[in-house]
């Protein structure tokens, strides 16, 4: 199953946390989009990346050429269409994937799942065969399903490494922290609010029992806050009319995702974020259905959560 774990035992296990490397290849998957372009907008600006490897099925050309103006060191290549797809990924350190549809208001996330699936399945297949020690960030929804998918498709082609594929679920800790700071008068850059369960609806869960700094709200407060942490992406899509879902909040969520894989691979030590992924700390069974996959708490040198 999946979910989320503090699990500290977990770090001495990954060993790809102990090069001194500073230098990455980090591949964007659907870079054209409405997370994609502002995603790699906010990698090339990042010292870590050496290359910025952008893939999508239209307009990679003018985003990669727009971006490769840009000062900074990263090197920026595009690539267009389904038959550059290997090419974009081959050797790279960290994929992370915004390809797919968006929401449309009246949509849910399992919604998208038809759309979708095919999708991740097509990328996870060509990661599998060129970059098997990738670690991959998945942003495409249903993450629930998405991440299971991947997940499958490693594991057929015999390359699934349990602890290299993530759901990207930052964006519940992310509003969390936002809408808490908020509610207290806080700075947002102080609080740091737990997010487990899965991504959608109820099953993101919030521990606003757990807050650092501490905080405390009455009953009616507390209810609230949580519906509205579970339905903060449909509050955008609601906003945005039929334009899409988050789209710059997104960006944000998954450059500070792709930033903790980074430094953990460069061997830093205790960076923590929030992901969905494979774990045991439930009885459900594992299995590629759904219901039986939830988010985690799952701490790692460059894994989890705060
Ligand atoms: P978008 O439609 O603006 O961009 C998607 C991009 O994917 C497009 O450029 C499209 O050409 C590309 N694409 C489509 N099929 C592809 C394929 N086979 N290979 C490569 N690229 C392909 O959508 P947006 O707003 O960027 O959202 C992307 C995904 O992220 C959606 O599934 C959305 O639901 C999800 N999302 C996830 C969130 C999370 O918290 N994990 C938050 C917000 C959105």
């Amino acid at each position: 199953m999946f979910s989320r774990i503090v699990r500290p035992s977990l770090v001495a296990a990954r060993n790809f946390s102990t090069t001194k490397q500073n230098n990455f290849k980090v591949a964007v998957c659907g870079a054209s989009g409405g997370i994609g372009q502002p995603l790699s907008l906010l990698l090339k600006i990042n010292p870590l990346v050496s290359e910025l490897s952008l893939y999508d099925i239209v307009h990679t050309p003018g985003v990669a050429a727009d971006l490769s103006h840009i000062e900074t060191a990263a090197k920026v290549k595009g690539f267009n269409g389904a038959e550059n797809i290997k090419d974009a990924l081959r050797n790279a350190d960290v994929i992370i994937i915004p390809a797919g549809v968006p929401r449309k208001p009246g949509m849910t996330r399992d919604d998208l799942f038809n759309m979708n699936a095919g999708i991740v399945k097509a990328l996870a297949e060509a990661a599998a065969e060129v970059a098997p020690n990738a670690l991959i960030g998945i942003i495409t929804n249903p993450v629930n399903s998405a991440v299971p998918i991947a997940c499958e498709v490693l594991k057929k082609a015999g390359k699934l490494d349990p602890k290299r594929v993530f759901g990207v679920s930052t964006l519940d800790a992310v509003r969390a922290n936002t809408f808490v700071a908020e509610a207290k008068g806080l700075n947002p850059k102080d609080v740091n609010v737990t997010v487990i369960g899965g991504h959608s609806g109820i099953t993101i869960i919030p521990l606003l029992s757990r807050v650092t700094p501490a905080v405390t709200f009455p009953e009616d407060q507390l209810k609230a806050l949580t519906v509205r942490i579970q339905e903060a992406g449909t509050e955008v899509v609601k906003a945005k009319a039929g334009a899409g879902s988050a789209t710059l909040s997104m960006a944000f969520a998954g450059a500070r995702f792709a930033n903790s894989l980074l430094r953990g691979l460069k061997g830093e030590p205790n960076v923590i974020e929030p992901s969905y992924v494979i774990s045991d700390v439930t009885e459900a069974p594992t299995s590629p259905h759904p219901s039986c996959w939830a988010r985690k708490a799952s701490r790692r040198t460059w894994g989890w959560a705060n």
